[in-house]
Protein backbone atom coordinates (compact mmCIF):
# COMPACT_ATOMS: atom_id res chain seq x y z
CA UNK A 1 0.00 0.00 0.00
CA UNK A 2 1.16 3.74 -0.61
CA UNK A 3 1.79 5.60 2.45
CA UNK A 4 1.01 8.92 1.30
CA UNK A 5 -1.47 10.76 3.87
CA UNK A 6 -3.31 12.58 0.44
CA UNK A 7 -3.42 9.52 -1.61
CA UNK A 8 -7.54 8.79 -1.88
CA UNK A 9 -8.17 4.99 -1.06
CA UNK A 10 -11.34 3.54 -2.56
CA UNK A 11 -12.82 0.11 -2.13
CA UNK A 12 -14.86 -1.61 -5.19
CA UNK A 13 -17.05 -4.31 -4.42
CA UNK A 14 -17.04 -6.30 -8.16
CA UNK A 15 -14.37 -4.69 -10.00
CA UNK A 16 -14.10 -7.76 -12.06
CA UNK A 17 -17.67 -6.56 -13.55
CA UNK A 18 -18.22 -3.90 -16.51
CA UNK A 19 -18.69 -1.51 -14.47
CA UNK A 20 -15.88 -1.95 -11.74
CA UNK A 21 -13.28 -2.20 -14.48
CA UNK A 22 -14.15 1.19 -15.79
CA UNK A 23 -14.58 2.15 -12.37
CA UNK A 24 -11.52 1.18 -11.62
CA UNK A 25 -9.40 2.96 -14.77
CA UNK A 26 -11.42 6.40 -13.89
CA UNK A 27 -10.12 6.06 -10.23
CA UNK A 28 -6.35 5.18 -11.19
CA UNK A 29 -6.40 7.98 -13.91
CA UNK A 30 -7.62 10.39 -10.49
CA UNK A 31 -4.32 8.94 -8.65
CA UNK A 32 -6.39 6.69 -6.38
CA UNK A 33 -4.87 3.86 -4.58
CA UNK A 34 -7.97 1.35 -5.83
CA UNK A 35 -9.17 -1.88 -3.80
CA UNK A 36 -11.24 -4.54 -5.35
CA UNK A 37 -12.91 -7.39 -4.00
CA UNK A 38 -12.40 -10.41 -6.37
CA UNK A 39 -14.22 -13.88 -5.97
CA UNK A 40 -11.97 -17.10 -5.68
CA UNK A 41 -12.90 -19.04 -8.49
CA UNK A 42 -10.97 -21.95 -10.42
CA UNK A 43 -10.97 -20.05 -13.62
CA UNK A 44 -9.47 -16.58 -14.24
CA UNK A 45 -12.22 -14.01 -13.87
CA UNK A 46 -9.89 -10.76 -13.79
CA UNK A 47 -10.00 -10.37 -17.79
CA UNK A 48 -11.77 -7.21 -17.59
CA UNK A 49 -9.15 -5.43 -15.57
CA UNK A 50 -6.24 -7.32 -16.44
CA UNK A 51 -4.63 -4.30 -18.28
CA UNK A 52 -4.94 -2.57 -14.86
CA UNK A 53 -3.34 -5.36 -13.15
CA UNK A 54 0.22 -4.05 -11.23
CA UNK A 55 2.48 -5.98 -9.44
CA UNK A 56 1.58 -5.63 -5.73
CA UNK A 57 5.32 -5.37 -5.33
CA UNK A 58 6.27 -3.13 -7.08
CA UNK A 59 6.71 0.12 -4.81
CA UNK A 60 4.53 2.49 -7.15
CA UNK A 61 1.46 -0.38 -7.00
CA UNK A 62 -1.80 1.55 -6.65
CA UNK A 63 -4.26 -1.12 -7.79
CA UNK A 64 -4.81 -4.26 -5.13
CA UNK A 65 -6.91 -7.30 -5.48
CA UNK A 66 -8.18 -9.05 -2.14
CA UNK A 67 -10.20 -12.16 -2.12
CA UNK A 68 -13.60 -12.16 -0.65
CA UNK A 69 -17.23 -12.71 -1.55
CA UNK A 70 -20.77 -11.16 -0.03
CA UNK A 71 -21.87 -13.60 1.42
CA UNK A 72 -19.01 -13.27 3.66
CA UNK A 73 -19.50 -11.20 6.53
CA UNK A 74 -16.22 -11.86 8.36
CA UNK A 75 -14.14 -10.99 5.69
CA UNK A 76 -15.65 -7.82 4.57
CA UNK A 77 -15.48 -6.15 8.37
CA UNK A 78 -11.59 -7.28 8.11
CA UNK A 79 -11.24 -5.90 4.80
CA UNK A 80 -12.72 -2.64 5.44
CA UNK A 81 -10.80 -2.75 9.07
CA UNK A 82 -7.84 -3.25 6.84
CA UNK A 83 -7.85 -1.01 3.75
CA UNK A 84 -10.00 1.77 5.48
CA UNK A 85 -11.31 3.29 2.59
CA UNK A 86 -12.60 7.30 1.78
CA UNK A 87 -15.25 5.56 -0.36
CA UNK A 88 -16.56 2.23 -1.07
CA UNK A 89 -18.23 1.96 -4.66
CA UNK A 90 -20.71 -1.16 -4.15
CA UNK A 91 -21.06 -3.02 -7.04
CA UNK A 92 -21.19 -6.47 -6.42
CA UNK A 93 -24.14 -8.45 -7.19
CA UNK A 94 -25.96 -11.16 -8.82
CA UNK A 95 -27.25 -8.87 -11.66
CA UNK A 96 -28.90 -10.87 -14.05
CA UNK A 97 -32.25 -10.49 -13.88
CA UNK A 98 -34.15 -13.48 -15.70
CA UNK A 99 -31.03 -15.40 -13.82
CA UNK A 100 -32.62 -13.95 -10.81
CA UNK A 101 -36.04 -16.26 -11.13
CA UNK A 102 -34.34 -18.91 -11.30
CA UNK A 103 -31.90 -18.21 -8.12
CA UNK A 104 -34.04 -16.01 -6.38
CA UNK A 105 -32.61 -17.40 -3.24
CA UNK A 106 -29.21 -16.51 -3.67
CA UNK A 107 -30.02 -13.46 -5.55
CA UNK A 108 -31.63 -12.12 -2.33
CA UNK A 109 -28.34 -13.07 -0.43
CA UNK A 110 -25.77 -11.44 -2.46
CA UNK A 111 -27.60 -8.62 -4.17
CA UNK A 112 -30.15 -7.91 -0.92
CA UNK A 113 -28.42 -9.22 2.24
CA UNK A 114 -24.68 -8.70 0.70
CA UNK A 115 -25.68 -4.58 1.12
CA UNK A 116 -26.52 -4.78 4.78
CA UNK A 117 -23.08 -7.10 5.49
CA UNK A 118 -20.94 -4.18 3.74
CA UNK A 119 -23.27 -1.56 5.57
CA UNK A 120 -22.55 -3.69 8.79
CA UNK A 121 -19.04 -4.18 8.18
CA UNK A 122 -18.36 -0.17 8.23
CA UNK A 123 -20.60 0.16 10.84
CA UNK A 124 -18.90 -2.89 12.88
CA UNK A 125 -14.76 -1.38 11.46
CA UNK A 126 -16.15 2.05 12.75
CA UNK A 127 -14.45 3.93 9.90
CA UNK A 128 -15.08 7.52 8.34
CA UNK A 129 -16.02 6.23 4.74
CA UNK A 130 -18.60 7.29 1.43
CA UNK A 131 -20.74 4.63 0.19
CA UNK A 132 -21.84 3.89 -3.06
CA UNK A 133 -24.67 1.33 -3.90
CA UNK A 134 -26.03 0.36 -7.02
CA UNK A 135 -29.13 0.82 -7.55
CA UNK A 136 -31.21 0.17 -10.54
CA UNK A 137 -34.02 1.27 -12.45
CA UNK A 138 -35.37 -2.32 -12.43
CA UNK A 139 -36.82 -0.98 -9.22
CA UNK A 140 -39.20 0.70 -10.66
CA UNK A 141 -40.22 -2.10 -12.43
CA UNK A 142 -44.00 -2.16 -13.61
CA UNK A 143 -44.52 2.00 -13.06
CA UNK A 144 -44.87 3.54 -16.27
CA UNK A 145 -41.94 5.63 -17.37
CA UNK A 146 -40.68 8.23 -17.14
CA UNK A 147 -39.01 7.49 -13.99
CA UNK A 148 -36.89 9.71 -11.53
CA UNK A 149 -35.91 9.42 -8.18
CA UNK A 150 -39.51 10.55 -6.96
CA UNK A 151 -41.18 7.72 -8.72
CA UNK A 152 -42.49 4.41 -6.68
CA UNK A 153 -41.07 1.23 -7.18
CA UNK A 154 -42.62 -1.82 -7.74
CA UNK A 155 -39.87 -4.51 -9.04
CA UNK A 156 -41.48 -7.27 -11.30
CA UNK A 157 -38.16 -9.60 -10.43
CA UNK A 158 -36.45 -10.86 -7.77
CA UNK A 159 -33.49 -9.17 -8.64
CA UNK A 160 -35.43 -6.08 -8.71
CA UNK A 161 -36.50 -7.00 -4.99
CA UNK A 162 -33.47 -7.16 -3.69
CA UNK A 163 -32.27 -4.16 -5.22
CA UNK A 164 -35.50 -2.39 -3.91
CA UNK A 165 -33.82 -3.62 -0.27
CA UNK A 166 -30.53 -2.48 -0.72
CA UNK A 167 -31.76 0.60 -1.31
CA UNK A 168 -33.83 1.07 1.78
CA UNK A 169 -30.61 -0.25 4.32
CA UNK A 170 -28.08 2.24 2.31
CA UNK A 171 -31.35 4.92 3.06
CA UNK A 172 -32.07 3.93 6.58
CA UNK A 173 -27.84 3.99 7.24
CA UNK A 174 -27.46 7.34 6.03
CA UNK A 175 -30.88 8.04 8.30
CA UNK A 176 -29.53 6.06 11.46
CA UNK A 177 -26.18 5.97 11.59
CA UNK A 178 -25.26 9.38 9.70
CA UNK A 179 -23.39 7.81 7.21
CA UNK A 180 -22.53 9.16 4.19
CA UNK A 181 -24.61 6.83 1.29
CA UNK A 182 -25.81 6.93 -2.02
CA UNK A 183 -27.93 5.39 -3.95
CA UNK A 184 -27.15 6.04 -8.22
CA UNK A 185 -30.38 4.36 -9.38
CA UNK A 186 -28.72 3.88 -13.10
CA UNK A 187 -30.45 2.78 -16.13
CA UNK A 188 -29.31 0.12 -18.40
CA UNK A 189 -25.65 1.17 -19.53
CA UNK A 190 -23.63 -1.48 -21.68
CA UNK A 191 -20.50 -1.57 -23.77
CA UNK A 192 -17.95 -3.74 -25.39
CA UNK A 193 -17.18 -5.24 -21.97
CA UNK A 194 -21.05 -5.94 -20.93
CA UNK A 195 -21.54 -10.01 -20.00
CA UNK A 196 -22.20 -11.97 -23.17
CA UNK A 197 -25.60 -12.66 -22.06
CA UNK A 198 -27.14 -9.17 -21.57
CA UNK A 199 -29.65 -8.44 -24.53
CA UNK A 200 -27.54 -5.70 -26.19
CA UNK A 201 -23.96 -7.74 -26.04
CA UNK A 202 -25.52 -10.81 -27.45
CA UNK A 203 -26.72 -8.49 -30.42
CA UNK A 204 -24.09 -7.10 -30.87
CA UNK A 205 -22.08 -10.09 -30.83
CA UNK A 206 -24.32 -12.15 -32.78
CA UNK A 207 -24.37 -9.33 -36.26
CA UNK A 208 -20.87 -9.48 -36.32
CA UNK A 209 -20.44 -13.12 -35.98
CA UNK A 210 -23.44 -13.34 -38.43
CA UNK A 211 -21.99 -10.94 -40.64
CA UNK A 212 -18.25 -13.03 -40.76
CA UNK A 213 -20.13 -16.30 -41.73
CA UNK A 214 -19.38 -17.80 -38.28
CA UNK A 215 -23.36 -18.06 -37.21
CA UNK A 216 -26.50 -17.96 -38.98
CA UNK A 217 -29.69 -16.91 -36.28
CA UNK A 218 -29.85 -15.57 -33.36
CA UNK A 219 -32.56 -16.98 -30.73
CA UNK A 220 -34.29 -14.43 -28.32
CA UNK A 221 -37.01 -13.46 -25.86
CA UNK A 222 -39.29 -10.29 -26.13
CA UNK A 223 -38.01 -7.63 -28.67
CA UNK A 224 -40.77 -4.99 -27.49
CA UNK A 225 -39.75 -4.25 -24.48
CA UNK A 226 -38.27 -0.48 -24.22
CA UNK A 227 -34.73 0.45 -22.20
CA UNK A 228 -32.72 3.47 -21.97
CA UNK A 229 -29.41 2.25 -22.66
CA UNK A 230 -26.23 4.39 -22.26
CA UNK A 231 -22.90 4.08 -22.18
CA UNK A 232 -20.66 2.46 -19.49
CA UNK A 233 -17.78 5.01 -18.68
CA UNK A 234 -20.08 7.80 -19.07
CA UNK A 235 -21.97 6.11 -15.87
CA UNK A 236 -19.00 5.27 -13.85
CA UNK A 237 -18.10 9.33 -13.74
CA UNK A 238 -21.76 9.45 -12.43
CA UNK A 239 -20.81 7.61 -9.63
CA UNK A 240 -17.80 9.15 -8.49
CA UNK A 241 -19.27 12.76 -8.64
CA UNK A 242 -22.31 11.41 -6.68
CA UNK A 243 -19.33 10.36 -3.35
CA UNK A 244 -17.76 13.70 -4.23
CA UNK A 245 -20.97 15.81 -3.68
CA UNK A 246 -21.14 17.70 -0.22
CA UNK A 247 -24.04 15.67 0.95
CA UNK A 248 -25.61 12.54 0.63
CA UNK A 249 -28.30 11.71 -1.91
CA UNK A 250 -29.84 9.63 -4.45
CA UNK A 251 -29.57 9.93 -8.49
CA UNK A 252 -30.93 8.71 -11.53
CA UNK A 253 -28.19 8.26 -14.68
CA UNK A 254 -29.86 7.74 -18.05
CA UNK A 255 -30.28 9.37 -21.21
CA UNK A 256 -33.80 10.19 -21.45
CA UNK A 257 -34.21 8.13 -24.59
CA UNK A 258 -36.15 4.72 -25.45
CA UNK A 259 -35.69 2.23 -27.98
CA UNK A 260 -36.88 -1.26 -28.04
CA UNK A 261 -34.91 -4.23 -28.01
CA UNK A 262 -36.20 -4.55 -31.27
CA UNK A 263 -34.52 -1.22 -32.50
CA UNK A 264 -31.24 -2.19 -31.00
CA UNK A 265 -31.40 -5.18 -32.86
CA UNK A 266 -31.67 -3.24 -36.10
CA UNK A 267 -28.67 -0.76 -35.72
CA UNK A 268 -26.74 -3.52 -34.62
CA UNK A 269 -27.15 -5.38 -38.12
CA UNK A 270 -27.42 -2.54 -40.11
CA UNK A 271 -24.05 -1.64 -38.87
CA UNK A 272 -22.66 -5.15 -40.73
CA UNK A 273 -25.38 -4.13 -43.64
CA UNK A 274 -28.08 -7.15 -42.65
CA UNK A 275 -31.61 -7.00 -41.92
CA UNK A 276 -31.84 -8.51 -38.44
CA UNK A 277 -35.51 -9.93 -39.67
CA UNK A 278 -33.22 -12.21 -41.47
CA UNK A 279 -31.73 -13.62 -38.30
CA UNK A 280 -33.75 -13.10 -35.67
CA UNK A 281 -35.34 -16.39 -34.16
CA UNK A 282 -37.73 -16.27 -31.50
CA UNK A 283 -37.03 -18.52 -28.07
CA UNK A 284 -39.42 -18.53 -25.40
CA UNK A 285 -36.98 -19.51 -22.86
CA UNK A 286 -35.93 -16.28 -22.91
CA UNK A 287 -38.81 -14.43 -21.92
CA UNK A 288 -39.02 -13.59 -18.18
CA UNK A 289 -42.32 -14.41 -16.03
CA UNK A 290 -42.52 -11.11 -15.08
CA UNK A 291 -41.23 -8.73 -17.85
CA UNK A 292 -40.43 -4.62 -17.20
CA UNK A 293 -42.02 -3.20 -20.20
CA UNK A 294 -40.62 0.08 -20.44
CA UNK A 295 -38.12 1.69 -18.83
CA UNK A 296 -37.20 5.81 -19.35
CA UNK A 297 -35.09 8.08 -16.72
CA UNK A 298 -35.15 11.47 -15.83
CA UNK A 299 -31.69 12.49 -15.05
CA UNK A 300 -32.44 15.89 -14.56
CA UNK A 301 -31.27 15.89 -10.96
CA UNK A 302 -28.12 14.55 -11.62
CA UNK A 303 -27.60 17.20 -14.27
CA UNK A 304 -28.36 19.86 -12.29
CA UNK A 305 -26.47 18.72 -9.02
CA UNK A 306 -23.38 16.99 -10.54
CA UNK A 307 -22.83 18.34 -14.19
CA UNK A 308 -23.85 15.22 -15.11
CA UNK A 309 -25.26 14.50 -18.27
CA UNK A 310 -24.98 11.04 -21.32
CA UNK A 311 -23.32 11.99 -24.13
CA UNK A 312 -23.61 8.18 -26.34
CA UNK A 313 -26.93 7.40 -27.10
CA UNK A 314 -27.96 4.15 -28.44
CA UNK A 315 -27.55 4.08 -32.46
CA UNK A 316 -23.81 5.30 -31.10
CA UNK A 317 -23.94 2.93 -28.90
CA UNK A 318 -24.33 0.32 -30.98
CA UNK A 319 -22.01 1.07 -33.53
CA UNK A 320 -19.56 0.70 -30.82
CA UNK A 321 -20.46 -2.32 -29.47
CA UNK A 322 -20.55 -4.39 -32.87
CA UNK A 323 -17.48 -2.48 -34.17
CA UNK A 324 -15.67 -3.47 -30.68
CA UNK A 325 -16.92 -7.40 -31.58
CA UNK A 326 -15.48 -7.01 -35.49
CA UNK A 327 -11.96 -6.12 -33.92
CA UNK A 328 -12.28 -8.91 -31.68
CA UNK A 329 -13.17 -11.89 -34.29
CA UNK A 330 -10.34 -10.47 -36.43
CA UNK A 331 -7.55 -10.63 -34.11
P1 LIG B 1 -21.60 -7.41 -13.69
O1 LIG B 1 -20.78 -7.15 -14.91
O2 LIG B 1 -22.52 -8.55 -13.65
O3 LIG B 1 -20.57 -7.51 -12.45
C1 LIG B 1 -20.98 -8.02 -11.21
C2 LIG B 1 -19.79 -8.12 -10.29
O4 LIG B 1 -20.19 -8.65 -9.02
C3 LIG B 1 -18.67 -9.06 -10.80
O5 LIG B 1 -17.42 -8.50 -10.46
C4 LIG B 1 -18.92 -10.32 -9.98
O6 LIG B 1 -17.80 -11.14 -9.83
C5 LIG B 1 -19.32 -9.70 -8.66
N1 LIG B 1 -20.02 -10.62 -7.75
C6 LIG B 1 -21.15 -11.34 -8.01
N2 LIG B 1 -21.49 -12.06 -6.95
C7 LIG B 1 -20.56 -11.81 -5.98
C8 LIG B 1 -20.37 -12.27 -4.65
N3 LIG B 1 -21.19 -13.15 -4.09
N4 LIG B 1 -19.31 -11.80 -3.95
C9 LIG B 1 -18.45 -10.91 -4.52
N5 LIG B 1 -18.57 -10.44 -5.78
C10 LIG B 1 -19.62 -10.89 -6.50
O7 LIG B 1 -22.46 -6.10 -13.33
P2 LIG B 1 -22.31 -4.60 -13.87
O8 LIG B 1 -23.08 -4.46 -15.12
O9 LIG B 1 -20.90 -4.19 -13.80
O10 LIG B 1 -23.15 -3.81 -12.76
C11 LIG B 1 -22.53 -3.35 -11.56
C12 LIG B 1 -23.60 -3.15 -10.49
O11 LIG B 1 -24.55 -2.19 -10.93
C13 LIG B 1 -24.41 -4.40 -10.15
O12 LIG B 1 -24.75 -4.32 -8.79
C14 LIG B 1 -25.67 -4.25 -11.00
O13 LIG B 1 -26.74 -4.96 -10.42
C15 LIG B 1 -25.86 -2.75 -10.93
N6 LIG B 1 -26.56 -2.14 -12.07
C16 LIG B 1 -26.11 -2.39 -13.33
C17 LIG B 1 -26.73 -1.75 -14.41
C18 LIG B 1 -26.27 -2.00 -15.81
O14 LIG B 1 -27.01 -1.64 -16.74
N7 LIG B 1 -25.07 -2.52 -16.04
C19 LIG B 1 -27.80 -0.87 -14.17
C20 LIG B 1 -28.20 -0.62 -12.85
C21 LIG B 1 -27.56 -1.26 -11.79
P3 LIG B 1 -17.38 -12.25 -10.96
O15 LIG B 1 -16.65 -11.48 -12.03
O16 LIG B 1 -16.52 -13.17 -10.18
O17 LIG B 1 -18.66 -12.85 -11.46
N1 LIG C 1 -30.76 -10.93 -21.69
C1 LIG C 1 -31.65 -11.03 -22.69
N2 LIG C 1 -31.51 -12.03 -23.61
N3 LIG C 1 -32.67 -10.14 -22.76
C2 LIG C 1 -33.55 -10.26 -23.79
C3 LIG C 1 -33.43 -11.25 -24.76
C4 LIG C 1 -32.38 -12.20 -24.67
O1 LIG C 1 -32.22 -13.11 -25.50
N4 LIG C 1 -34.45 -11.08 -25.66
C5 LIG C 1 -35.15 -10.03 -25.27
N5 LIG C 1 -34.62 -9.53 -24.12
C6 LIG C 1 -35.15 -8.37 -23.36
C7 LIG C 1 -35.42 -8.66 -21.89
O2 LIG C 1 -36.67 -9.35 -21.73
C8 LIG C 1 -35.44 -7.24 -21.32
O3 LIG C 1 -36.71 -6.67 -21.50
C9 LIG C 1 -34.44 -6.49 -22.20
O4 LIG C 1 -34.17 -7.34 -23.32
C10 LIG C 1 -33.13 -6.15 -21.51
O5 LIG C 1 -32.61 -7.33 -20.94
P1 LIG C 1 -31.13 -7.37 -20.30
O6 LIG C 1 -30.13 -6.89 -21.26
O7 LIG C 1 -30.94 -8.74 -19.71
O8 LIG C 1 -31.19 -6.25 -19.16
P2 LIG C 1 -32.26 -5.92 -18.03
O9 LIG C 1 -32.93 -4.62 -18.40
O10 LIG C 1 -33.12 -7.06 -17.71
O11 LIG C 1 -31.31 -5.70 -16.77
C11 LIG C 1 -30.13 -4.91 -16.86
O12 LIG C 1 -30.42 -3.57 -16.58
C12 LIG C 1 -30.84 -3.31 -15.23
C13 LIG C 1 -31.13 -1.79 -15.13
O13 LIG C 1 -32.41 -1.54 -15.63
C14 LIG C 1 -29.10 -5.50 -15.90
O14 LIG C 1 -27.85 -4.88 -16.14
C15 LIG C 1 -29.47 -5.23 -14.45
O15 LIG C 1 -28.39 -5.63 -13.60
C16 LIG C 1 -29.73 -3.73 -14.29
O16 LIG C 1 -30.05 -3.42 -12.96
Amino acid sequence: MTDTSQTKRALITGITGQDGSYLAELLLDKGYEVHGIIRRASTFNTGRIEHLYQDPHDSEARLFLHYGDLTDSSRLVTLIDKVAPHEIYHLAAQSHVRVSFDEPEFTGNTTGVGTTRLLEAIRMAGIETRFYQASSSEMFGATPPPQSETTPFYPRSPYGAAKVYGYWMARNYREAHGMFAVNGILFNHESPRRGETFVTRKLARAAARISMGLEKYVYMGNLDAVRDWGYAPEYVEGMWRMLQHHEPDDYVLATGTAYTVRDFADHCFARVDLDYRDHIRFDEGYLRPTEVDALIGDASKAENALGWKAETLPPQLADIMVTAELQDLQK
